[in-house]
Parts: C-alpha cells; sequence; structure tokens
C-alpha cells in the first residue's frame, strides 16, 4: 500500500517532460496575428532544453514580437531529467536580432539571475508575468490549476499545454463554461510525444527513443482561434429511442457529439469530447454530470455511463419552410 501511495505521489509529480518544436509549430501557426507588437514570456522553459524558447527566438521578426522572456526553474529534484543544475535559475530576454544575420546570437540574448528559485509564483516571477501580454508554455502538470489561476488573476492572454483530465477540475471547468479559456487545435490522435527519461509505456509501433508518448494532452487557450467560431453541421433529428432521457437528469442523452439532433432546443448531455468543437455562438455549457447530476454521474435505464458535458442549443431549431404561393410543396416530379 505504502508502496502504491509513493508510486501515486511520483507520477502525479511526473513534471520534466519537454515539447517538441513541431508540435509547438503546429499550434502556434493557428495564432499568429495574435503575436504582432507583443511581449511574450515562457515562464517554465529552460532555454537550454526549451523548444519555446527556440520556436519564438527562430520567428521573432516574422511573427513582429517586441520581447521575449523566458525563466527557467532550478529545480530541487536532482534526480529527475531536468537540468536546471546551475546555482541560481535564470532568466532570459531576447528583444530581436540585432546583428542581421537572422538567428538569436548569445550576445543577443540577456542572461539575468533571480534571487529565488524561478518558481512561476514567486515575486520577481510575477513581476515579469506582468510585463507579458501572452504566456506560452508546457507548466508542471501537477500545479495546473494554480498556473491558471495565476494567469487570471493578472489577466493574461495564454497558450499552454495541458492535460484533458484538467477539464475535470473544479477550478477549470467553470473557466470553461464562462468562455474564458477553451481547447486549441490539440496534438495528432490526442496524445504527444514529449522528451523525457520517464519510463515510456506506449506500444513498440508508438515507441520514440528519449521520449514518453502522453495520451490525453492539449492546449489550452484564451486566445481567438477560428476553430472556435465553426459551426458543426448536424444531421441527425431528435426520436426518443435514440436519445432517451436520463434517469437521474432533465435531460436526453447523446453518445457522439457528431450525432447531436439538430432539432432538440433543450438539456443534451454529450461526451467530453465534445469541448473539441465547441463553438460558444451555437451551443451553450450548462454543466457536467459529475458537479451537476445527483449520484454525479449519468444513468440511463439503471446504468451508469461515461461523464457528460451538459449543452443547449444557441441557435434556434430548423423551421420547417414556408412555401410561397408559387412554390410548390412537393418534390419536382422526375421527368419522363
Ligand atoms: C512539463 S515540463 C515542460 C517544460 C517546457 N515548458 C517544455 O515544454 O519543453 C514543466 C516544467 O516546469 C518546471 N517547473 C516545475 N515546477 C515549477 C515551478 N514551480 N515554477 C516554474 N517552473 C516549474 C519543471 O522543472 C519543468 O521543466
Amino acid at each position: 500500500m505504502a508502496n502504491k501511495n509513493l508510486n501515486a505521489a511520483k507520477n502525479a509529480k511526473k513534471d520534466e517532460f519537454y515539447t517538441q518544436l513541431v508540435d509547438i509549430e503546429n499550434e502556434l501557426k493557428h495564432y499568429r496575428e495574435h503575436f504582432r507588437g507583443k511581449t511574450v514570456l515562457c515562464n517554465c522553459d529552460d532555454p537550454r532544453v526549451s523548444n519555446f524558447f527556440h520556436y519564438f527566438s527562430y520567428n521573432f521578426e516574422q511573427l513582429g514580437l517586441k520581447k521575449l522572456i523566458t525563466t527557467c526553474y532550478k529545480n530541487q529534484e536532482r534526480d529527475l531529467f531536468s537540468q536546471n543544475d546551475c546555482e541560481r535559475a535564470i532568466w532570459l530576454e531576447y528583444m530581436g536580432d540585432r546583428n542581421g544575420n537572422r538567428v538569436p546570437d548569445p550576445e543577443e540574448i540577456g542572461i539575468h539571475h533571480f534571487n529565488g528559485d524561478g518558481d512561476f509564483r514567486s515575486a520577481e516571477c510575477i513581476e515579469l508575468l506582468k510585463q507579458a501580454d501572452i504566456v506560452v508554455t508546457n507548466p508542471p502538470f501537477s500545479l495546473f490549476r494554480e498556473y491558471v489561476a495565476q494567469l487570471i488573476k493578472y489577466e493574461k492572454k495564454f497558450v499552454i499545454v495541458g492535460h484533458q483530465n484538467a477539464i475535470h477540475y473544479k477550478e477549470i471547468f467553470p473557466l470553461i463554461k464562462e468562455n474564458k479559456l477553451w481547447l486549441g487545435y490539440g496534438f495528432k490522435g490526442g496524445a504527444g510525444h514529449f522528451f523525457s527519461k520517464y519510463e515510456d509505456t506506449a506500444t513498440a509501433g508508438d515507441h520514440r527513443e528519449g521520449m514518453i508518448r502522453v495520451s490525453g494532452v492539449n492546449w489550452f487557450t484564451n486566445l481567438e482561434i477560428q476553430k472556435r467560431h465553426d459551426y458543426l453541421i448536424l444531421f441527425k433529428t431528435y426520436n426518443p429511442n435514440d436519445y432517451p432521457f436520463y434517469d437521474n437528469y432533465n435531460g436526453i442523452n447523446v453518445n457522439k457529439t457528431n450525432e447531436i439532433p439538430m432539432d432538440y432546443t433543450n438539456i443534451m448531455g454529450v461526451p467530453i469530447t465534445f469541448l473539441d468543437k465547441y463553438n460558444p455562438e451555437q451551443f451553450e455549457i450548462l454543466g457536467t454530470s459529475t458537479m451537476d447530476m445527483p449520484k454525479g454521474a449519468p444513468y440511463v435505464n439503471g446504468k451508469r455511463i461515461y461523464e457528460r458535458i451538459l449543452i443547449r442549443r444557441r441557435q434556434p431549431a430548423a423551421q420547417p419552410k414556408q412555401y410561397t404561393e408559387n412554390e410548390s410543396n412537393l418534390p419536382l416530379a422526375a421527368e419522363e
């Protein structure tokens, strides 16, 4: 039992894994217009291993950035992958290419020392946060709640990596419901490969040397993206057999996001994956089965089913077409 608890604690603190450049590029290409004239902060990023620093320093001019700041946390746990072994934590400041070679040279990067360990919650890191317009990083998952709370408190724009489990956190879901945070474009297949020394549990076909496969990772943001304005095309119509009411809640159950009935305007429970397709002009989020249903879970015909997000259509239901005098109500007769 003691061993099990120890393992659980270790897993919960597995914060040392590093994002691939290609994953950063694939996500951030959808946000380019937001960066012009802005100060970007990557505040959990050892610049010696961080591809976030790489991405923003090499794309500084193209994005039209004003300033790039990255902070490096001096990890206290020496057995981890982290290379944060310098005496004091540091932070870097980059203002763009000065000598015209289009490459961030060491002499163009200002290196500053922190007095403390570079914890994103420390006063000196918060001072840097205040300077920033947009925060972009993959923060420690074990501190995700605190990390997001701080960004919200200081009213920062952000694009950060997190685990989809965070959607269920009581500190995070209300932000999603109030449209203060939403999902980005995400990782291919909902899983990412990260540089790490942790033991990889990926199957042989999915194994990549020196990397760990983490399923259920996603990007969380509060920056406008096109995806959030794309309407989900609905093609199913409501019928009580396919969409039964919950035993314990006044709403119908929908098993697949693309099967949301186009003509139903009351409360529906949909899978969590709905959030990936969520357009706030089309739907309203009302709650989750865990937080809002008696017994904390959805039941259909006595059977407990997977967790659901409770939603309602914003758009008026499709109305039957009104025909004018000149229009026929009947389908056109086939030509003889
Ligand atoms: C998931 S890793 C990602 C690293 C990097 N952002 C990347 O994606 O390549 C999270 C990083 O946050 C650092 N970290 C952990 N606790 C921190 C804290 N309290 N303040 C700042 N950084 C912290 C860890 O050392 C680790 O390098």
